[in-house]
């Protein structure tokens, strides 16, 4: 990760349970080339001893903006100015709240208000917390001037509730951190993607869909925009949270789907198809409930219009991306397919394999390309959207499209 190579990082470290894996992250920042210190709030202190992160960054810790002996050495003012970015991991929702306000009462928050630095924050809490609009409005504010947000995941708490507040990964916000320096991957660019299920009526109660949970699509949605795209997700039914920074226009139908990209289509550079659309909707949808009458009845299915082939043969469009979920010969169907619909790129998965595909956390991708392949994963679908928003900032570069 040449990007970190010789950064100066300072890692502040608030009190949540999260801090645990904050000394994990100093040992992979390190890895990555950077150099490393560490301030911790007293709430921290509470949580892991500061031995340990004096043990893993090498350095002494910083606690303290009282104490004569400490500011001797290496004051509030020079730490400011050492470091060349400051991440905050965990950030608590109190450290947010005082971030926002300005407060200076403790060595972080001063540094905070100090340092020239970009600032980030991996907030880590619980759900509730998280969701609550106090937080919510610290954070907009923080990120009006500026400070870069990384997550927070979702999935299991320490609290034992399930749902978004998790701290990033180390090993994820070593990769973020890295794209804070250098000329972002997507700056200036417009990202189109697609994501989650399309639901097809048969009458005004039901109606045909299937099980995706639109994770992936939501996972490169926010992938892209952290590498400074501007970014456009059309999100069909589901109940996943906005990245922060996206456009979302929600959508129902495979029809209102094509719609909704047709009319951006040629005003983005990138469009990734990540949208499990329906095949095929009803001929006819009955405009009161069907009621059951015989044994047996039937559906007359139509074809959808193939939204992804339809961008693709656009002339001067975007940089294409479609995804395949295949049961075997993964390669050879999914290159078929990139070539079929005229595809600068497809990322293929399996599909009924446990602990991938729809509904799962974490996914495991084989990209094609003409001439060249790559696997991704398996891990968290952050981490994999990441990785392949990097893999198509390359090819469309190596492409000069
Ligand atoms: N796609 C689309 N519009 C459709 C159907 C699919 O944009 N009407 C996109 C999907 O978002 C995905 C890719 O095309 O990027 C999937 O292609 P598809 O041919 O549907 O592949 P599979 O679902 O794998 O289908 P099959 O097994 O029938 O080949």
């Amino acid at each position: 990760m040449s990007q970190l190579q010789g950064r100066r990082i300072l890692l502040g470290v608030t009190g949540g349970i999260a801090a645990y894996k904050s000394a994990d992250l100093v040992r992979r920042l390190k890895e990555a080339g950077a150099e490393v210190r560490v301030v911790m709030t007293r709430g921290a202190t509470e949580f892991v001893r500061p031995l340990t992160f004096q043990a893993v960054s090498g350095e002494p810790v910083h606690e303290s903006l009282l104490d004569p002996q400490a500011e001797a050495a290496m004051g509030h003012i020079e730490l400011a100015r050492w470091a060349d970015a400051l991440l905050i991991a965990p950030a608590t929702a109190d450290a947010l709240a005082r971030m926002a306000h300005g407060l200076a009462d403790d060595l972080l928050t001063t540094i905070c208000l100090a340092t020239e630095a970009p600032i980030a924050v991996a907030p880590a809490m619980n759900r509730v917390m998280w969701a609550h609009p106090a937080t919510q409005d610290n954070l907009a504010l923080l990120q009006r001037r500026g400070v870069r947000v990384f997550g927070p995941g979702s999935g299991d708490q320490a609290c034992g509730e399930v749902g978004s507040g998790r701290m990033l990964e180390p090993l994820e916000l070593v990769q973020v951190m890295a794209g804070m320096f250098g000329q972002p991957l997507l700056q200036g660019l417009h990202v189109l993607i697609t994501a989650g299920p399309t639901r097809e009526p048969i009458d005004p109660v039901r109606y045909i869909t299937n099980r995706s949970s639109g994770k992936m699509g939501f996972a490169i949605a926010e992938a892209a925009r952290q590498a400074g795209a501007q970014v456009t997700l059309v999100a069909g039914p589901c109940t996943l949270p906005t990245p922060a920074g996206v456009e979302r226009v929600d959508v129902e139908t495979a029809g209102q789907m094509r719609d909704a990209v047709a009319e951006r289509a040629t005003d983005s550079q990138i469009f990734i198809a990540s949208a499990a659309v329906a095949d095929y909707r009803l001929d006819t949808v009955a405009e009161s409930k069907i009621k059951k009458t015989g044994e047996n009845m039937q559906l007359t299915l139509v074809r959808n219009p193939d939204i992804l082939a339809e961008v693709a043969a656009l002339d001067g469009g975007p940089f294409t991306v479609g995804f395949a979920a295949e049961t075997d010969d993964m390669h050879a169907h999914a290159q078929d397919k990139r070539r079929r619909k005229g595809l600068d790129m497809i990322a293929a998965n399996w599909v009924g394999r446990p602990g991938s595909g729809f509904d799962a956390d974490n996914n495991a991708l084989e990209v094609l390309w003409e001439g060249g392949s790559a696997s991704l994963g398996p891990g968290p679908k952050t981490r994999i959207a990441q990785e392949l928003i990097g893999l198509i900032a390359e090819r469309r570069q190596q492409q000069g499209n």
